[in-house]
């Protein structure tokens, strides 16, 4: 999820989300102009990105399918203050990503806004040893409304 905004926080669902450079830790998203997150980024040259659980699928709905700062009368996300950006984080969240715009470009009908991840917070049982816990039910994104966490046991090659 994508935290935006100042006075207004808004949040919404992308699934366009990559590292691009351990370091600096470079993250970027591809955003569509009219998304109201866009408006917003563009203003303020901040945003987090917030990793979500399963616990939070129905606030992940909502903010992947209503616009602008309205909807989070139906959410249930708690927002607290990030350590190095005006944007705010999200209690709820497995991990918050706090990035300060650096470069941002349109390619076709999104923007790619590259961010440089200036401080972080995450929940410590949920990377334990540096590496995902997948008992914490981390959401993945399937298809339209379809989406899975990751199976318990992992595979080695
Ligand atoms: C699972 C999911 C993933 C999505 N990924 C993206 C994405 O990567 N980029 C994007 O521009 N919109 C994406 N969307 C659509 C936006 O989340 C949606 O248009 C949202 O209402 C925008 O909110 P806003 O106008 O308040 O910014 C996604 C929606 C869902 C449900």
């Amino acid at each position: 999820m994508i935290v935006s905004g100042h006075e207004e926080t808004n949040v919404m669902t992308a699934d366009w989300v990559t590292v691009i450079s351990y370091k600096p830790f470079m993250i970027g998203i591809a955003i569509a102009p009219k998304r109201y997150t866009h408006k917003l980024i563009k203003q303020y040259k901040e945003f987090v990105v917030a990793v979500p659980t399963l616990e939070m699928l129905k606030d992940v709905w909502i903010a992947g399918t209503k616009s602008g700062p309205g909807k989070m009368k139906n959410m249930g996300i708690t927002f607290i203050e990030s350590k190095k950006v005006k944007i705010k984080s999200i209690k709820e969240a497995v991990a918050n990503l706090e990035c300060r715009v650096v470069d941002e470009r349109d390619y076709g009908d999104h923007t790619f806004f590259v961010g440089e991840v200036v401080d972080y917070t995450y929940n410590k049982d949920a990377f334990e040893g540096g590496k995902p816990n997948m008992q914490c039910n981390f959401l993945a994104h399937v298809a339209l409304n379809e989406f899975v966490t990751f199976e318990k046991e992992t595979h080695k090659i």
